[in-house]
């Protein structure tokens, strides 16, 4: 297959962990026959800096004309303690999502068996967690009408959706449920809020169409505590953009760290793929990051294309980093020198040689005779 891939490493670590996953991607090119070509532009923070504008138009351009987006990262703390700055890095983000008509987010949370205790929360809580977060993407709060009143004393953010929006995802939602344990959650504030209870209305209605799925609704306040509580309670999560920005970000402590969460955006035209986490500015260019959230992030690229065997192999790849700690700091107990770009590296050797039990790769890399 030819693919036409753009990359938006953006700021912050997403340079870095982008590479892993560019790296990873020629890896499954070589090793399927594919070709791959990658084209690079520029977003957020980056971009301000060379064009005063955090979605330049050839970025735009850029990302309309390829087949898929593998996005990194945005934000920097520059702008974080500075309310009036008029132009943010996030717009940047928030834009090509417009852009490219992306409404519809998916946040898999997966508990993975090799690394249940580096979660805070208990083994047997999280332990077979499997929860996919849909995430509606460009609607709600995000991108309602705006207003500061002209003495800067009052603000407001209109949450607004209609039926089509709210449609088009759940259909989604309800299809992912059904190929998985059949069960969808609605998240939402139908006891305060009108926008929530139009959203209660419309899955209501729709999920007649989808007899064989058991839906539920929950509030948001609940479902952020029943999250933690009972995470195994949950299949598929629908929700509205912000609560979908909130629930997923903790859901990653169930995870134990939030360098493992990818998404997938998607819309009826075009697709991006990218990391849940932020640009972690702090960590930038100390080789810290960890990049399998951006490699997975890969890996949902190539399942949006059919390419399940290769997707997979990233997969088990990522798997097996997990097993042999071959992971950066924020997971590693084990070892204290495994950087962004040996992750990377080992699961390009995985992907080359996935029979091979990578005790060598491990005992190079790792300039150890015996570590397992
Ligand atoms: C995310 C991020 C973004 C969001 C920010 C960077 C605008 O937190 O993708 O979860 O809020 O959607
Ligand atoms: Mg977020």
């Amino acid at each position: 297959m030819k693919l036409n891939i753009a990359i938006l490493p953006g700021d912050g670590i997403g340079p870095e962990v982008t590479a892993q996953a560019v790296k990873v991607l020629k890896a499954i090119a070589m090793e399927f026959n594919h070709i791959f070509t990658f084209t690079t532009g520029l977003v957020g923070s980056a971009a301000i800096d060379k064009t005063e504008n955090p979605l330049p138009q050839e970025t735009i351009d850029l990302c309309k004309k390829a087949d898929a987006v593998l996005f990194g990262a945005i934000g920097d703390p520059k702008y974080d303690n500075n309310p009036d700055a008029k132009i943010r890095p996030e717009q940047g983000l928030l834009g090509i999502r417009k852009e490219l008509g992306l409404y519809t987010n998916i946040r898999p949370v997966i508990a993975y068996e090799d690394i249940l205790n580096k979660s805070s929360l208990k083994i047997k809580q999280i332990k077979d967690t499997n929860i996919l977060i849909y995430r509606e993407l460009t609607g709600g709060i995000y991108f309602g009408e705006r207003f500061l009143s002209e003495d800067g004393n009052t603000a407001s953010d209109v949450c607004e959706y209609n039926r089509l929006e709210i449609e088009r995802i759940t259909h989604l939602a309800f299809k992912a449920a059904q190929s998985r344990k059949n069960k969808l959650t609605l998240v939402d504030k139908a006891n305060v809020l009108e926008s929530s209870k139009l959203w209660r209305r419309v899955v209501q209605e729709i999920a007649l169409q989808y007899p064989n799925v058991k839906v539920n609704y929950m509030y948001i306040d609940n479902a952020a505590m029943e999250l933690i509580i009972n995470p195994r309670q949950f299949d598929v999560i629908l929700t509205e953009n912000m609560f979908g920005d909130i629930l997923s970000e903790e859901a990653s402590v169930i995870v134990g760290s939030i360098g493992l969460l990818a998404s997938a955006s998607t819309g009826d035209k075009h697709a991006m793929f990218e990391p849940i986490h932020g640009a972690f500015t702090k960590a930038a260019n100390k080789g810290i990051a960890n990049p399998i959230a951006s490699i997975l992030s890969a890996a949902m690229l190539l399942d949006h294309f059919g390419l399940d065997e290769e997707a997979n192999r990233i997969r088990e790849g990522v798997d097996k980093s997990l097993k042999l700690h071959i992971t950066t700091p924020d997971l590693n107990t084990k070892y204290d020198n495994i950087s962004t770009t040996k992750v990377g590296d080992f699961i390009e050797d995985f992907i080359n040689n996935p029979d091979e039990t990578n005790l060598n790769f491990t005992n190079i890399h790792l300039g150890q005779s015996t570590i397992i």
